[in-house]
């Protein structure tokens, strides 16, 4: 007799929209190779003007993007489990557009690094669009605030 798989392991995995079309296996194996990063409240995520060589998908808790300007601090968006971000560095090479802090308590990432997307992307160009598509609307709003 079969022994049963391992209970609640893969199962707690959140849904993440941007993932929905990956089979099973690929998801899973992006989970075990992608480390899983963890931030306190108003800790810091992302710094504007830095370099990025990663983008992060929201696995727990929730984050605002901002930026700062003249000392002076824009919101742009507040981001919830399943959403992404950091994919405009990595898609254009420039520094990070904005700066992003966990607001919650316990707030969970997974950090996929430009060398996994590149693999992700090749295997599963839908993956790839969706990031230029989330990328191309999000450069606009900012150009138009
Ligand atoms: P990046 O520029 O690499 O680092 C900051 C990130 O904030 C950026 O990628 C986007 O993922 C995210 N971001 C920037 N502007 C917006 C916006 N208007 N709405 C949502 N997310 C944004």
């Amino acid at each position: 007799e079969e022994a049963a798989p391992e209970a609640g392991t893969w199962d707690a995995l959140p849904s993440i929209p941007l993932f929905s079309d990956l089979p099973r296996e690929a998801f899973i194996q992006l989970f075990e190779r992608c480390p899983l990063r963890r931030f306190g409240p108003g800790e810091r995520i992302l710094a504007q003007g830095t370099h990025g060589d990663a983008f992060y998908v929201i696995c727990e808790g929730s984050v605002r993007v901002f930026r700062e300007e003249d000392g002076r601090r824009q919101d742009l968006a507040t981001l919830e489990v399943g959403a992404f971000f950091g994919e405009m560095a990595l898609l254009s090479g420039a520094p990070r557009a904005a700066s992003v802090e966990s607001l919650s308590d316990d707030t969970q990432v997974l950090e996929i690094s430009a060398a996994v997307l590149a693999t992700l992307s090749r295997s599963h160009p839908p993956v790839a669009n969706a990031l230029k598509k989330f990328c191309r609307e999000r450069l606009l709003t900012n150009v138009m605030n």
